[in-house]
């Protein structure tokens, strides 16, 4: 058998992290990125979330590639980078070469079928694992085109832009009908107002990867945020 491409060996690798903690530096001491990743790292990370915002697609600004590019040179880890932006094609290349592994786009920037297809092909050609998000609004219906072209479905449990929002049960019910999917080759990851008391819900409805940012960022101790999240799921 040829040997895996990059691509495949990070993602049978996550899936046999399943079920894993994806923190998100979104509310990290920016000053201090590599320290703070370093942290997260030894807490106990296989992989990182990186919210990009454009303060269109959503009511928020973030950062772009040169913060991809940073984290790329601060660890090892999978970068999942998460694309909450208007026509994310126009700048797939430079968030791969910045160094991201998993690149996600959301349904609701492009909402004909053949070119999200073509924009998860586009992410694949690249190297890097093709993700489509949905908001909590947005009917499954809507991705099932495009399942066979996904290595992830992003399933958020709130309206992105923020941190620190309240878990919408939406996201339960979307992830195990995922999961029933006998087609499904795709990792699940869920996105938004996870901790102690929502993730061992997230699990049960089969969730692999689920991003956690105020819950790990608000405290001092990140090892010690991971441990109570990992008992808890
Ligand atoms: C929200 C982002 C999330 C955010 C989650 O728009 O996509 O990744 O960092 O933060 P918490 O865990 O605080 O909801
Ligand atoms: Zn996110």
């Amino acid at each position: 058998m040829p040997p895996l491409e990059p691509r495949h060996l990070i993602k049978s690798e996550l899936r046999a992290a399943s079920p894993a903690i994806a923190p998100s530096i979104l509310q990290c001491d920016y000053a201090d990125l590599g320290r703070e990743i370093a942290d997260l790292e030894e807490a106990g990370a296989r992989l990182l979330h990186l919210d990009v915002m454009d303060g269109h697609f959503v009511p928020n600004f973030t950062f772009g590639m040169t913060i991809v590019e940073a984290a790329r040179r601060s660890t090892n880890l999978p970068l999942d980078v998460h694309l909450m932006m208007e026509q994310p094609g126009r700048y797939l290349r430079q968030f791969r070469e910045a160094g991201a592994d998993v690149i996600t786009v959301h349904e609701e920037v492009c909402r004909d079928p053949q070119e999200l297809a073509d924009l998860l092909e586009e992410i694949r050609g690249l190297g890097a694992l093709a993700g489509v998000a949905i908001n909590p609004p947005t009917p499954l219906a809507n991705i099932d085109a495009v399942v066979a072209h996904c290595d992830l479905i992003l399933v958020m449990s709130v309206m992105p832009g923020f941190g620190g929002q309240a878990f919408d049960r939406v996201a339960l019910d979307k992830l195990a009908a995922l999961r029933a999917r006998d087609d499904m080759d795709a990792l699940l990851e869920v996105d938004g107002g996870i901790n102690a008391d929502t993730i061992a819900d997230c699990t049960k409805a089969g969730a692999d990867l689920l991003v956690v940012g105020s819950a790990i960022s608000s405290g001092k101790n990140y090892r010690e945020r991971f441990k109570q999240l990992e008992q808890r799921m």
